[in-house]
């Protein structure tokens, strides 16, 4: 699987790679989850809908994409 700025045809190249999300400073899997919860889940805006289950799934994921000395893929 591709890491950095993703491929195929939703891909943005101005979007960070999850890898710089998971690495932020002060990012928790708490916040993680209460954005995905709350912040980012409009579902007929993008028609699209995560439920609880998936949202803990997803940041779990996030999660494993941290590492010591991360460097941020620069903008
Ligand atoms: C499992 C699915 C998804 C995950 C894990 C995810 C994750 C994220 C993350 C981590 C950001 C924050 C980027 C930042 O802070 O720099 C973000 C932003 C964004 N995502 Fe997603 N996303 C998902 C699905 C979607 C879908 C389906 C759409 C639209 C149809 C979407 C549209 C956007 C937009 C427009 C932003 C930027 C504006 C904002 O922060 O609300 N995402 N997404």
């Amino acid at each position: 699987m591709p890491r950095g700025r993703g491929s195929g045809p939703f891909a943005r190249p101005q979007s960070p790679p999850l890898a710089d999300i998971a690495n932020r400073e002060g990012l928790t899997r708490a916040t993680l989850v209460t954005w995905l919860t709350n912040a980012h889940n409009y579902p007929e805006v993008m028609d699209f809908d995560l439920d609880q289950p998936q949202v803990e799934e997803i940041a779990d994921y996030i999660l494993t994409l941290r590492s010591e000395g991360y460097k941020r893929v620069p903008d």
